[in-house]
């Protein structure tokens, strides 16, 4: 049991560090040990690729005045793997089911409150509230457990306005961490 989670360990560490071609040749036990662990080490590879793990982060550059539980489009895409997230709607659909994290972050206007909620679907799952007189930034940090098709967006909570230009203050992100 030891010596197998020992060659796990190992065989993980490979394939976070490089590639998910494992190199295990001539030895019996290796051989042995990749039968073992192949089906975890699909999943692992999986997890750890560039082109199969679902992630998106987008950002604002520009001011918007929004009504009630309108969505925040955030419209400047950094990274959108399997295509997840819509920036012309804002909303994040998920490719694949599993355990994602996602985070958001709004600025306020000056003179301005501002409040936003994270959704799942049609349920509020967090949300910030920002009432002081100048700028300020307020975030939003959930990790969530969604089935194929789920939608997550960031809605404003009244008629308030998000503040940003060419510093791109907001942002909206999310990523894959367990299937
Ligand atoms: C909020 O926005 C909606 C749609 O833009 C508008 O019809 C409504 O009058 C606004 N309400 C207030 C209190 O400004
Ligand atoms: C969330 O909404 C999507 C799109 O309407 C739907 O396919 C999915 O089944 C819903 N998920 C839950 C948990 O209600
Ligand atoms: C925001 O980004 C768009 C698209 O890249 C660009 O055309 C526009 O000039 C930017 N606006 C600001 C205020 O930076």
């Amino acid at each position: 049991m030891y010596s197998i989670s020992v060659l796990t360990l190992v065989l993980c560490g490979e394939m976070i560090m490089g590639s998910c071609d494992v190199k295990l040749e001539g030895s019996l036990l290796k051989d042995l040990v990749k039968m073992l662990i192949k089906k975890d080490s699909d999943k692992v590879c999986a997890l750890f690729n560039r082109k199969t793990i679902p992630a998106f982060s987008a950002a604002l550059n520009k001011s918007l005045s929004l009504s009630t539980n309108e969505i925040i489009k955030f419209d400047i895409v950094f990274i959108n793997n399997l295509n997840g997230y819509n920036p012309s709607t804002g909303i994040f659909t998920a490719p694949i089911a599993g355990v994602y994290q996602f985070s958001s972050i709004v600025m306020k206007d000056r003179g301005k409150p501002l409040v936003v909620s994270l959704w799942h679907n049609n349920t509020r799952v967090s949300s910030v509230s920002m009432k002081v007189s100048d700028h300020t930034t307020g975030t939003l940090s959930v990790i969530l457990d969604l089935q194929k098709g789920d939608q997550i967006a960031v809605k404003s909570y009244y008629n308030y306005t998000v503040y940003s230009n060419a510093m791109n203050y907001n942002t909206f992100s999310g990523n894959l961490i367990a299937q």
